[in-house]
């Protein structure tokens, strides 16, 4: 299979965080060109922070890590460090990184990136909210045409809400970007909470990354730790969904996965249901079929492939 040229949009987090790790242990499938931080689980400082911390940990600090927007397009930020700790990146104690952020807005860097690379060559993978992707797309449309795929983590339909009853957090901190970027007719697939929620770190799943006795597994183990505590609460089960990775995953395994070519909008107008992702899951509607909607996961050939790649770390 071709090497993917991808950009990583992310608010780490320490899903994020598996998700970049993921994503740099595979170069015979992944060119990462470039990190860009948006504001979501914490604010932007700390995912551009987070996001080089990760890339010093992979040993890559030449990776360029460009920091995005810092808040929604309309609304006020929302974050979540119930989930995901004060830091963004709790569990572990962590060394501020070395290597610095780039000059240019991340923003921009999508941009620029998708002119200078060959139509249909570029994936971009956003794994927090969606804000620096649809002002990209509000800045210059033109991009639009030139996306070879856009691989997502966010919504939700079987498994309804995380931060509110009926919305995922990515879509629901800034709904009116995933309704530029649901609407804008790029090839769309989404990772939403159907699929992640199959994708628990068990305790032998996290003994494994343990067992590598490298940084990497060790700082994984940790990370996968502290996170699961909150879905374990909530939920009851037996650890905590890894969201992110599963797009990067999708990227090197796609059998791992299945779902259904189907409409999916976004709610940006109730409060009471505001940012929830409306799949026509049922094929009720003639709406367009805008979106590969995953709903199940190859859990174990998931955690596998997991393992075989950190293990590269
Ligand atoms: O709802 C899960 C998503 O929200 C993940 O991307 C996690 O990192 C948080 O951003
Ligand atoms: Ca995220």
């Amino acid at each position: 299979m071709a090497v993917r040229k991808i950009i990583i949009d992310t608010d780490p987090g320490q899903d994020d965080a598996v998700a970049i790790l993921l994503a740099l242990a595979s170069p015979e499938d992944i060119d990462l060109l470039g990190i860009t931080a948006v504001a979501g689980n914490v604010p932007l400082e700390l995912t551009a922070k987070n996001a080089r911390i990760v890339c010093e940990l992979a040993g890559r600090p030449d990776v360029k890590v460009f920091a995005g927007c810092d808040a929604p397009l309309t609304r006020k930020l929302v974050t979540a460090e119930h989930v995901h700790g004060k830091t963004g990146l709790d569990g572990p104690q962590l060394d501020d990184p070395k290597m610095q952020l780039q000059d240019q807005h991340g923003v921009d860097f999508i941009i620029d990136t998708l002119r200078r690379e060959p139509a249909g060559t570029v994936t971009l993978c956003p794994i927090g909210p969606l804000t620096n992707i649809a002002t990209a797309f509000q800045r210059a449309p033109d991009i639009i045409p030139r996306i070879q795929e856009i691989v997502l983590m966010g919504g939700a339909y079987f498994e309804v809400g995380n931060i509110t009853p009926t919305a995922e957090f990515n879509i629901f901190v800034d709904p009116e970007a995933a309704k530029i970027v649901f609407g804008a007719g790029v090839p769309l697939t989404v990772m939403p909470l159907d699929v992640t929620h199959k994708a628990l770190t068990t305790k032998p799943r996290i003994d494994a990354f343990r067992s590598m006795n490298s940084k990497v597994g060790d700082m994984v183990a940790a990370w996968t730790d502290f996170f699961e505590r909150f879905d374990m609460e909530k939920y009851g089960s037996e650890g905590a969904p890894l969201h992110d990775p599963c797009t990067i995953a999708y990227l090197i395994e796609p059998q791992l996965f299945q779902g259904r070519q189907i409409n999916v909008e976004i709610e940006t107008e109730s409060e009471l249901t505001l940012g929830m992702t409306v799949a026509d899951w049922w094929r009720v509607t003639d709406r367009p079929k805008n979106a590969m909607f995953m709903k199940d996961i190859d859990a174990s050939g998931f955690y596998a492939l997991l393992a075989a790649r950190l293990a590269r770390l």
